[in-house]
C-alpha cells in the first residue's frame, strides 16, 4: 500500500468516526456536557481569514450552542517553534480573541486560555516525553515538512516536540473531542498514543487519561484569491476585519478565467470554483446552485456575488468586533478568567499525574 492510499484509509476511518461522534453529541450533549469536553485552538499569529472562519469558528460556536464544554486554546508558545520573525504576541493574541468573541463564543460557557499562563499544562511535557521516541518525532509530517523547508538548518527542540506540547494542550483539560482539519490528524494520533502508553505505563493500565476523538469539519479546503494556499503572508485571503471596501477591492483582484459562462468546475476551473464555494459557504447554498444564478454574468458578475455574500455574512462580525476592541478592560478580563480556569483544571490534572507516577510530596 502507499503511503497516499493508507492515508486516505486513515482519514475514510477518521471521517466515519468523526460522523458518528457528531451524531452522538447532538443526542447527549445537553445533558453530560463533559462526555464531549472539546478542546480546540489556534497559533496568534493575527487576525483570522474566512478560511478560519467557514472551516472551523462557525464549528467551535455551534458545538458551543448545542451544550458541549468547550476550551480554546491560544498556542502562544507554539508561535515560537516558528522560529525568524514572531512579531508582537500579545497584539495577535488580541486579535485572535476578538475574532473569537465576535463570532459568538461566550467566555461564560467557554474557556478560552493561552497556554502560556498555564505552568501545570507545560509541566506534563515531561511525563508525555518520556512516552515517545525521536523517530516516531520525525516522521510526524508537520515536522519532516518543516524540516525540508528548512533546507538543512538546524531544527529547534521546540519545533521536534511541539505535537507532544500538542497533546498536553489537549490532555490537560481531558478533552475527549478535538475538532481538527485533516492536517492534524497525525498530532491526534500520537497524542492518543501518549494517552495509552501513559495509562499502560505508568498506572498499571487504569484509564487516567481518555483518547480524545478528532471531530473533522465538512469544510472542503478553500484556496486563497489567488488560487494558491491561503496563507496570510501571500496577502491572499480576506480577513474577518477587513472593511467591506477591502473586501471588494480583494475579491476584484482574484484570478479567475475567461469563459464567460459560469461553471463549477473544481478540477478544471479551480479559481472559479474557489470562489463559488466560498459564496456558496456564506450564503448556505451549494455552489452548484450560486453558479446557475450567476450563469452569463461572467466574471464580473461572479465578483459581485461573492462579495455581497462575504459581506453581508460578516457584517455582524465586523460590528461586533469593532465594538468589542474599545474594550480593553474586558478584553484583559476574559483571558484572566479563561486562565485562571485552565489553571484550575491543569493543576487537578497534574495532582492526579504525580499521584499516579507516585510523585506527590
Ligand atoms: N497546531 C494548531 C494550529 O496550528 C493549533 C493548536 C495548538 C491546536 N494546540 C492545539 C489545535 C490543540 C488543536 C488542539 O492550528
Amino acid at each position: 500500500m502507499t503511503s497516499r492510499t493508507a492515508e486516505r484509509d486513515t482519514y475514510a476511518a477518521a471521517l466515519a468516526t468523526s460522523n458518528r461522534l457528531d451524531a452522538l453529541i447532538d443526542e447527549h450533549a445537553a445533558q453530560d456536557p463533559a462526555r464531549f469536553r472539546v478542546l480546540t485552538g489556534d497559533r496568534p499569529t493575527g487576525p483570522l481569514h474566512i478560511g478560519h472562519y467557514l472551516a472551523s469558528l462557525r464549528n467551535r460556536v455551534r458545538l458551543q450552542d448545542k451544550g458541549v464544554e468547550t476550551f480554546v486554546v491560544i498556542a502562544d508558545y507554539q508561535v515560537v517553534t516558528d522560529r525568524d520573525s514572531v512579531g508582537r504576541i500579545d497584539s495577535n493574541v488580541r486579535d485572535l480573541l476578538l475574532d473569537y468573541l465576535a463570532a459568538g463564543l461566550d467566555p461564560a460557557r467557554t474557556t478560552i486560555f493561552t497556554h502560556s499562563a498555564v505552568p501545570a499544562l507545560n509541566q506534563l511535557m515531561v511525563p508525555f516525553l518520556s512516552l515517545v521516541t525521536d523517530a516516531e518525532l520525525r516522521r510526524n509530517p508537520t515536522v519532516k515538512d518543516e524540516l525540508a523547508l528548512s533546507g538543512g538548518r538546524p531544527l529547534s527542540g521546540l519545533l521536534l516536540t511541539y505535537p507532544v506540547h500538542q497533546a498536553a494542550d489537549i490532555l490537560f483539560c481531558r478533552a475527549r473531542v478535538v475538532p481538527v482539519g485533516r492536517d492534524q490528524l497525525p498530532h491526534l494520533e500520537l497524542t492518543r498514543a501518549i494517552a495509552r502508553r501513559f495509562n499502560s505505563r505508568y498506572a498499571a493500565g487504569r484509564r487516567v487519561f481518555a483518547e480524545p476523538e478528532a471531530l473533522l469539519g465538512e469544510v472542503p479546503l478553500l484556496m486563497g484569491l489567488d488560487g494558491t494556499k491561503m496563507s496570510k503572508s501571500k496577502g491572499n485571503v480576506i480577513n474577518l476585519k477587513d472593511t467591506a471596501d477591502e473586501t471588494a477591492a480583494r475579491i476584484r483582484a482574484a484570478r479567475t478565467d475567461l469563459v464567460r459562462r459560469i461553471t463549477f468546475e473544481p478540477e478544471r476551473r479551480p479559481e472559479v470554483a474557489n470562489l463559488l464555494t466560498i459564496a456558496g459557504l456564506f450564503l448556505g447554498q451549494s455552489p452548484e446552485t450560486v453558479a446557475d444564478e450567476i450563469a452569463d454574468g461572467g466574471a464580473r458578475g461572479l465578483k459581485q456575488v461573492v462579495t455581497a455574500a462575504v459581506n453581508e455574512g460578516l457584517a455582524a462580525h465586523r460590528a461586533r468586533r469593532a465594538d468589542l476592541a474599545r474594550d480593553t478592560g474586558y478584553l484583559t478580563r476574559v483571558l484572566r478568567e479563561g486562565n485562571a480556569r485552565a489553571n484550575e483544571v491543569a493543576d487537578e490534572t497534574l495532582a492526579m499525574v504525580r499521584a499516579t507516577t507516585g510523585m506527590t510530596y
